[in-house]
């Protein structure tokens, strides 16, 4: 097994930089929003929205580019391999969850948005994105272990 990474998997070193830097993202989030339920409510927008821009440029810098390369090519005809699948539902749901927090950082914490489109009820979709953002981390989980761990 051709191995460059840190981690004893087949993976590259900066990917496994980008798996190491999505799972402290996915833990940051939640411990900003326990922050919210202590009451922290400056820390929790600080912390859910510095993690929110990260993963933009994670996604901008090594996601995106990593799936134009290796995975929109091949989406006709082997949509159905797991290989391709799990790379497309979970990219699917990362563009969901990322604009999503993309979103609640624009309605929650500026005034940019026009009154008719800002957020009412924001500790509902608050969860709803955490909620799909940990759907889509899991997703990255196994599109990893698919692509760089081999079955023995
Ligand atoms: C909330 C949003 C997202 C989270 C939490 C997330 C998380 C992860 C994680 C943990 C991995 C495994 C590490 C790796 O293989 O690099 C991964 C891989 C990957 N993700 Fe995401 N991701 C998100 C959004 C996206 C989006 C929007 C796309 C596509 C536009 C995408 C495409 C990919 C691809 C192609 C891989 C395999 C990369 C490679 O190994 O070269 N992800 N993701």
């Amino acid at each position: 097994m051709q191995q460059t990474g840190f981690l004893g998997t087949a993976a590259p070193w900066g990917t496994d930089v980008t798996l190491l830097l999505e799972m402290g993202m996915g833990a940051g989030l939640l411990t900003g929003a326990l922050l919210a339920r202590k009451g922290f409510y400056r820390l929790h927008a600080v912390c859910q929205s510095a993690i929110v821009l990260l993963n933009l440029a994670v996604i901008a810098l090594a996601m995106f580019p990593s799936f134009h390369r290796q995975v929109s090519p091949q989406l006709r005809g082997k949509i159905g391999k797991p290989y391709y699948a799990l790379a497309s539902a979970h990219a699917a749901l990362g563009v969901i969850a990322e604009i999503g927090g993309l979103y609640i950082l624009l309605a929650a914490g500026t005034s940019l948005l026009p009154r008719r489109l800002r957020l009412t009820r924001y500790k509902l979709w608050m969860r709803i994105v955490l909620a799909a953002w940990w759907l889509a981390l899991l997703l990255g989980l196994a599109t990893y272990a698919r692509w760089y761990v081999p079955l023995r």
